[in-house]
């Protein structure tokens, strides 16, 4: 059978997996959430207390370490660490840096890579991520480079976290994804950037509704 692939890319907060999960949900396709993956191994590295931007301590955990993702009946891809379910575990912010730190080593972006292309031949599926059109999937249908400003990404995090119940302060939120932006389009290997044949979608000005009404209509106009 042949299947359509979507990737989406861009920086943290751009509102990449709320767009794919409902894209993702109308075209009847699999969501894949490649940035899950990254952060289990992530979480793996903090349980053993190793350092997950160093490769030397890394390395001997990627012989150990059993990653595995399915969908649950709520349609919803769940991630098991050792077979133990870290779905919510793999949220938490100290999970966040780790999953940064650590893919930006290419032996760990090589040994996470037919997870995510298996994914993609035996579906036809919406995946986001960082590297997704450029290196991942770079014979996707569509490609889309989500984003918007990092004021504006730090504004909808924090007004996620007080309904979370979890308030943090916006200067320190806002900091947080600089930082990450720039060792997620600064690193060698695979760093963020947007594919030359990707459309841009940028959503600074513009509510969730309008970017998914864009979003949707340059889907269907590219989607052969
Ligand atoms: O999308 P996310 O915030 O859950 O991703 C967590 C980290 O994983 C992020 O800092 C960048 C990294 N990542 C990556 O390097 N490549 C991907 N395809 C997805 C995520």
């Amino acid at each position: 059978m042949d299947h359509k692939s979507i990737a989406i890319d861009g920086p943290s907060g751009a509102g990449k997996s709320t767009m794919a999960k409902q894209l993702a949900r109308e075209l009847g396709f699999l969501y894949v959430d490649t940035g899950a993956i990254y952060r289990t191994l992530g979480l793996f590295a903090l349980e053993r207390g190793v350092d997950p931007g160093q490769w030397t301590q890394v390395e001997p955990l990627l012989a150990q370490v059993s990653i595995r993702m399915d969908y649950g009946e709520d349609g919803l891809q769940h991630m098991y660490l050792g077979g133990k379910d870290v779905t919510e575990a793999i949220r938490r912010p100290e999970v966040s840096g780790a999953a940064s730190k650590i893919s930006a080593i290419p032996q760990v972006r090589e040994f996470l890579m037919d997870m995510q292309r298996d994914m993609a031949r035996s579906n036809s599926v919406v995946m986001d991520g960082r590297d997704i059109g450029t290196v991942v999937l770079p014979g996707a249908d569509v490609k889309i480079f989500l984003t918007a400003s990092p004021e504006e990404r730090a504004c909808r995090r924090c007004t996620e976290l007080r309904q979370r119940g979890t308030p943090e302060d916006y200067e320190k939120v806002l900091s947080d994804i600089i930082e990450r932006d720039a060792r997620d389009s600064g690193r060698a290997a695979a760093p963020l950037k947007q594919a030359e044949d990707a459309v841009l979608v940028d959503t600074t000005d513009i509510t969730l509704e309008e970017s998914f009404s864009l979003l949707f209509r340059t889907v269907q106009e590219n989607l052969k």
